[in-house]
């Protein structure tokens, strides 16, 4: 079976984050979603993936290289514009031929692999299958009705009054069918072609379309929340290592931390679940739990707690704790000294602060 990610979209909901990165490579736990999004599919036996990618593509490319750092085989898919998860489909054709394949978004992390999805699509004949989730306000999804009997009777995208809780998870497997039913729909109000109305074509067209209710959790990363929320995911399920080239003094480092190869921390105290990248710098801190801190960053005599700090960035000399804060590369958070006392800050477009 081939593998198909979609790796394009713009990520509006995401910025400014997006402005200057792909948001499959902001990292949870440390490792970029894409790299998670690709080693689901290679754990499960899909090694053969195209990937689809729009204006971020370049980004996308030099992080996953021909993808044999992962063990996987990779064909570059560029879409022009991002007209649609169904449109990602059309144009992947030549690449699919006529196999049955597993398309998985490129922003979706979800928990416990898809080996089980996968055998079971193997080892049936039905044309599609999809997954869903029940969730507390399905509102921004493909939301799904079904039949006494477990059916799928109607799927709609992003409904104003969903008909039911259960959402569709971005992971989807088809057979050659999809082919004909992404090229007979039209784009939806807001100009896309969904992947919802040719699910919907196949039910209607009298194709089996199998429903699969996943019990773990699943998480659609588009905003900021849900990135935290992955990431506290992603660390809870961490096995923790403390990398043997480390420097650790003087401080308090529970069980469920993970620290990365060249690190150093002094006189500090860190709750896991946690980690902290390659060659960052704690000192005089406090990590609380459900804490990324990636490679290269530096940390003084701060307070953080269930936040992502990504690469290059520090933070220094903070008298209040960060909390649910996402802080990009190369930003710098620091105390001001002289006067006056006021808040100062110097933000990118879309960029949002919340004073206590
Ligand atoms: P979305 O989150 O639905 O769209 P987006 O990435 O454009 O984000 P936003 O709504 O915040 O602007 O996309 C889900 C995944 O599919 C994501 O990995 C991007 C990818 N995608 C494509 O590859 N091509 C497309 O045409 C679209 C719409 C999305």
């Amino acid at each position: 079976m081939k593998g198909l990610i979609l790796s394009g979209g713009s990520g509006t909901r995401l910025r400014p984050l997006t402005y200057t990165r792909a948001k499959q490579l902001i990292p949870v736990a440390n490792k970029p979603i894409l790299f998670r999004v690709i080693e689901s599919l290679r754990d499960a036996g899909v090694t053969d993936i195209g990937v689809v990618i729009g204006a971020t593509g370049p980004e996308i490319r030099e992080a996953l290289g021909n993808g044999d750092h992962l063990d996987v085989r990779i064909t570059w898919i560029p879409q022009r514009s991002p007209d649609g998860l169904a449109h990602a489909v059309r144009i992947a054709h030549d690449f699919l031929g006529d196999q049955r394949f597993v398309m998985f978004l490129g922003d979706n992390v979800i928990e416990g692999g898809i080996g089980g999805l996968i055998e079971d699509f193997t080892a049936n004949d039905w044309n599609s299958q999809i997954v869903l989730k029940e969730v507390a306000d399905p509102r921004a999804y493909g939301v799904a009705t079904l039949r006494p009997d477990g059916s799928i009777e109607r799927l709609v995208e992003k409904p104003a009054h969903p008909p039911t809780n259960l959402a569709l998870v971005g992971i989807y497997m088809f057979d050659h069918h999809i082919h004909q039913a992404v090229r007979a729909i039209e784009p939806s109000a807001r100009g896309e072609l969904e992947i919802t109305d040719a699910i919907q074509w196949l039910i209607d067209a009298g194709f089996h379309v199998a429903p699969h209710v996943h019990e773990g959790w699943w998480i659609d990363t588009g905003k900021a929340t849900d990135m935290l929320e992955a990431n506290s995911h992603a660390l809870a399920e961490l096995s923790p290592v403390i990398a043997p080239d480390c420097a650790i003094e003087n401080s308090e480092i529970d069980s469920r931390v993970s620290v990365q190869a060249g690190a150093r921390i002094r006189n500090s105290v860190l709750r896991g679940p946690s980690i902290v990248g390659c060659n960052t710098v704690i000192e005089n801190s406090f990590i609380g739990p459900f804490t990324s801190i990636y490679h290269d960053v530096c940390v003084r005599n701060a307070e953080i707690e269930r936040s992502i700090i990504l690469e290059h960035s520090s933070v220094c000399d903070i008298a209040a704790r960060l909390q649910d804060a996402l802080v990009g590369r190369h930003v710098s958070v620091r105390r001001a000294v002289g006067k006056p006392q006021a808040l100062r800050m110097n933000l990118g477009d879309h960029s949002s602060v919340w004073i206590p």
